[in-house]
C-alpha cells in the first residue's frame, strides 16, 4: 500500500505534470466513458484523434442509440479492436432503455455495479469511470498501475487480485478519480516499461524495486503469430471496388472489405499480382498477397468513403488501386 505521505506527494506532483488531455477538462461522463473505451488498447497519443472524432459525431449517449452501428463504425474507422465499436453502440441503446425494460432511462448509470452490467464495460473501465466520472472511491487496475506495484513491492509477477488489494488499499478515497489517473500517469511518463525515470519519481521513497525496475514485473514474451491470406480486388465498370460487409464477428467484424482467401490455392492464378501487404496487430502479423481482376459488368461496386474499412484494407485498396482497375 501507499502511505498516505506518498499518496499527497503523487497527487501533487499529478496536479502539476499531468498532461493536458481533453477528457481531462471535461465533466461529461458520456465523453469521459468514451476515452476509458477508446484508451482500453488504444495509446492515449493514437487516441486523442478518435476521442475528438467520437465526441463531434456522437455528442451524446442519445445521438449514438439513434444511428445504426455502421455510422458507429464508420467514426470508429482506423481505432482498430473494431469490438469496441460495436459494444458501445449496444450499450447506447441500453442505456436509452427504460428501467422497466433493464435500461436507464437515457442517463448514463453512475455506479460501478451498474456500469460493469453494461456490454463493453470490464472491471477497468467501470472503475474509471465511476470514479473519474462520479467521484465513486473504487481503484482501477490497468497495465500501468499493475507496473508501479510491481515495483513498489519488488513482485515480478504480481496475481490480478494482488494488485487489486493494493491498489484498493491506496486508493485516496477523496479524490479517488485523480488518484487513479494519477497513478496510470505515474506509468505511462514515468515509470515506464522501459527508459524509467526514477530520478523523477515522486514515490521513490518507498519503491522496494528501484534498484532493478526491469524485473518487475517480468518481461512477458511476445507471441506473435503470422496470419498469411490473400485478398483478390475486383472492380465495377465505374471503378468502384467490390466490398463485402464482414460477419458480425471474427476478425473486422462488420467492416467492409474486398474478399481474402485463407489458401494461395484458392486464387486464380492468372490474376494479376499487385504485391503484399504487411500489418501489425498487437499479437499478430499479417502478410497480405493482393491480386486484381479486371471491371466486369456483373460487378456491383461500393464507394469505399461511404462504408468503414479496416486500416489494413485501406492499404490492400490502395495498392490495388496503383495496377488497376
Ligand atoms: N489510460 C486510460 N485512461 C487513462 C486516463 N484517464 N489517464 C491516463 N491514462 C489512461
Amino acid at each position: 500500500m501507499l502511505s498516505e505521505e506518498n499518496q499527497q506527494a503523487l497527487l501533487a506532483w499529478y496536479d502539476d505534470h499531468q498532461r493536458e488531455l481533453p477528457w481531462r477538462q471535461t465533466n461529461d461522463p458520456w465523453a469521459i466513458l468514451l476515452s476509458e473505451i477508446l484508451l482500453q488498447q488504444t495509446q492515449v497519443s493514437r487516441g486523442l484523434v478518435f476521442w475528438e472524432r467520437m465526441v463531434e459525431v456522437f455528442p451524446t449517449v442519445a445521438s449514438m442509440a439513434a444511428s445504426p452501428v455502421d455510422a458507429v463504425l464508420k467514426a470508429w474507422e482506423g481505432a482498430g479492436y473494431y469490438s469496441r465499436a460495436r459494444r458501445l453502440h449496444a450499450l447506447s441503446q441500453q442505456v436509452m432503455l427504460a428501467k422497466e425494460k433493464g435500461g436507464f432511462d437515457g442517463r448514463l448509470p453512475s455506479t460501478y455495479d451498474e456500469l460493469l452490467s453494461l456490454p463493453g464495460i470490464g472491471p477497468y473501465t467501470a472503475a474509471a469511470v465511476a470514479s473519474i466520472a462520479f467521484g465513486q472511491a473504487v481503484a482501477c487496475v490497468d497495465g500501468n498501475i499493475r507496473r508501479v506495484m510491481a515495483r513498489q513491492t519488488a513482485q515480478p509477477e504480481p496475481t490480478p487480485k494482488q494488485v487489486q488489494t493494493w491498489a484498493d488499499g491506496s486508493l485516496h478515497a477523496q479524490r479517488p478519480g485523480d488518484w487513479n489517473q494519477a497513478l496510470m500517469e505515474l506509468g505511462a511518463t514515468v515509470c515506464t516499461p522501459r527508459r524509467w525515470s526514477c530520478k523523477t519519481c515522486p514515490v521513490q521513497a518507498s519503491c522496494a524495486g528501484e534498484v532493478s525496475p526491469a524485473k518487475y514485473p517480468t518481461p512477458k514474451k511476445p507471441r506473435i503469430e503470422l496470419l498469411r491470406l490473400w485478398a483478390v480486388v475486383e472492380y465495377a465498370l465505374d471503378g468502384h471496388p467490390v466490398l463485402h460487409q464482414r460477419p458480425m464477428s471474427g476478425m473486422f467484424a462488420g467492416l467492409w472489405g474486398p474478399v481474402y482467401h485463407t489458401e494461395a490455392e484458392k486464387v486464380d492464378q492468372t490474376l494479376l499480382k499487385c504485391g503484399v501487404i504487411a500489418h501489425q496487430l498487437s499479437h499478430r502479423r499479417i502478410e497480405v498477397e493482393v491480386y486484381c481482376k479486371q471491371p466486369s459488368e456483373f460487378a456491383i461496386g461500393t464507394n469505399r468513403t461511404e462504408v468503414a474499412l479496416s486500416s489494413l484494407d485501406e492499404k490492400v485498396l490502395h495498392l490495388a488501386a496503383q495496377h488497376g482497375p
